[in-house]
Parts: C-alpha cells; sequence; structure tokens
C-alpha cells in the first residue's frame, strides 16, 4: 500500500477524476477526506469507497470561499490529525464563446474556481503540512493551461496560472519538505467535456485529437495523481506531468 496512514483531501472529489483518485488513494490505504461543492456527489463517492472497505468522510466545500476552504482543511486536521495529501482538483469549463464575448461575470467564475480555489487550497494546507513536517500537493491543470485554445480564453488562463503558482509554491516550500507538483489531464471521460461530446460535428476530431487516438479514463488520470502524492515521486516537485495520451504533441 502506497499511501498506508496517509491522510488526503480531494478537492472536486464528486466528479469522475476526483472521485477515481479518491478510490485509488482510499485503496492504497489513505484516509480520504472528499471534498465538493456538490455534497451529493462527494457523499457517493465516500460510499463507494466505504463499500470497497476504505476509510472516507465527507466534507462539503465551495473553493472559492475562503472561510470554507479554511473549514475544509481544519475539519480534516480534526477528523485525522493532519494533512499529507492535497489533491487541488476541482474545476469547471467556460461558455465558449470568442473572448470579447465572454461576460467579466463569467471570467470571474471560472478563474475564480480554477486558480483562485487552488491558491485558497495551498494557503490553509501548507501551514498544516509545514506543522506535520511535510506533504505533497498536486494541482489540476491541463493540456488546454499549456496550449492555447478557440473560446476557452478564461479556461487557458486559468490552467496555465496553475502550473507556475505550482512552480512558485514547489520553490517556497521546497526547504519544509512539500513536494508541489500538477497533473495536466488531455480530454478525459468525464461530465466536464459533456458540451464536446454532444457536438455531432466537432466530436470525432475533438476524441481522437491525440497521438493515441481516444480519450482518455479517469482512473488513467488518477494513477498519475498517486504517483505523485506517493513517495515513488519523493524527488520530484514543482513538475507538470501530462496524462493526455500525447495530446500536447499532437
Ligand atoms: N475531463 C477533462 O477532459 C479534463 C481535462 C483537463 C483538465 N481537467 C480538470 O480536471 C479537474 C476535474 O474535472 P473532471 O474532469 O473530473 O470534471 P467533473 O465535472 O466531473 O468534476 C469537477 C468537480 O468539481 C466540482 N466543483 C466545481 N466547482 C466547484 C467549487 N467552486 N468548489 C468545489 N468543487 C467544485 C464539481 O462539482 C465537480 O464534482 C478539473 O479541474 C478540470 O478542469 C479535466
Amino acid at each position: 500500500m502506497r499511501l498506508q496512514g496517509k491522510v488526503a483531501i480531494v478537492t472536486g472529489g464528486g466528479g469522475g477524476i476526483g472521485r477515481a483518485t479518491s478510490s485509488l488513494f482510499a485503496s492504497e490505504g489513505a484516509k480520504v477526506v472528499v471534498s465538493d461543492i456538490n455534497e451529493e456527489s462527494a457523499s457517493a463517492t465516500v460510499r463507494l469507497i466505504k463499500e470497497a472497505g476504505g476509510e472516507a468522510l465527507c466534507v462539503p466545500a465551495n473553493m472559492v470561499i475562503p472561510e470554507e476552504v479554511e473549514q475544509l482543511i481544519n475539519k480534516t486536521v480534526d477528523a485525522y490529525g493532519g494533512i499529507d495529501i492535497l489533491f487541488n482538483n476541482a474545476g469547471v469549463g467556460n461558455e465558449e464563446v470568442r473572448l470579447a464575448d465572454i461576460s467579466v461575470e463569467e471570467w470571474d467564475r471560472v478563474v475564480d474556481i480554477n486558480l483562485k480555489g487552488v491558491f485558497l487550497g495551498m494557503k490553509y494546507a501548507l501551514k498544516k503540512m509545514e506543522e506535520r513536517g511535510g506533504g505533497a500537493i498536486i494541482n489540476t491543470s491541463s493540456v488546454l493551461g499549456h496550449k492555447g485554445k478557440k473560446y476557452v480564453g478564461p479556461y487557458n488562463a486559468s490552467k496555465g496560472g496553475v502550473v507556475l503558482l505550482t512552480q512558485n509554491a514547489a520553490l517556497e516550500y521546497g526547504g519544509k519538505n512539500i513536494r508541489v507538483n500538477a497533473v495536466a489531464p488531455g480530454v478525459i471521460d468525464t461530465d466536464i467535456i459533456q458540451g464536446w461530446k454532444d457536438d455531432e460535428r466537432k466530436w470525432p476530431i475533438i476524441s481522437r485529437a491525440n497521438a493515441l487516438r481516444r480519450i482518455g479514463q479517469p482512473e488513467e488520470v488518477a494513477k498519475v495523481v498517486l504517483f505523485l502524492a506517493s513517495d515513488d515521486a519523493s524527488f520530484v516537485t514543482g513538475s507538470t506531468i501530462f496524462a493526455d495520451g500525447g495530446g500536447m504533441i499532437f
């Protein structure tokens, strides 16, 4: 078991990648705090983990609200005594229109969840990890944090920001034995891509736009996150690992 006795928080833990990763963490021996703005879906993840014999707790939080994020961290420490792993994964796509047609509200919504949410998760977890003597943080970026795509301006900007914020935190906290990395998924079969799937004209192209010529499964991202969370990645920090079927090189 690669995470025996570790305490892990997964944000967006009711969604596709968050659920797969929560389940994998638990099967590797971690106590998992499953968090999501959607309490119902986070509770369903906890149920699945418990049915499989794992340990998990549901703590709903909106990652955009500082008080809720602080409470998530404090409740984790109260329940399990500390935090070893934070998977900062909650995220949303944007309404796909050209930049000048994106409302300011839509810009704020997407950048707040995808980037400020990652900042807030780290802001409150880092101090607890420092007190514990170390930890591992994995932030979710995207291929679209590295490569521009039409009609996804706020998403592009927020996911690119996650990469540099990850490097910043890795530099500032490496001396405290805290590793900070990012995972950059390509097109993965979860609810967030439903709009693309529904587009009969574009989907045949989007779904094969990588070297492996298929979309990925959430479990294929979860395995990369597990690597980054575990001691197998003991000398890996400030990195972004792509789980994209070669989407970046396509
Ligand atoms: N699926 C893909 O193709 C893909 C590709 C690259 C990156 N990603 C990223 O992976 C992460 C997980 O997405 P997914 O694919 O599992 O999609 P998903 O929609 O299944 O999961 C996202 C989860 O985040 C939660 N969430 C949204 N806003 C929140 C908030 N304010 N506070 C807390 N939780 C919130 C949602 O309720 C949902 O459960 C996201 O950051 C996404 O941008 C996904």
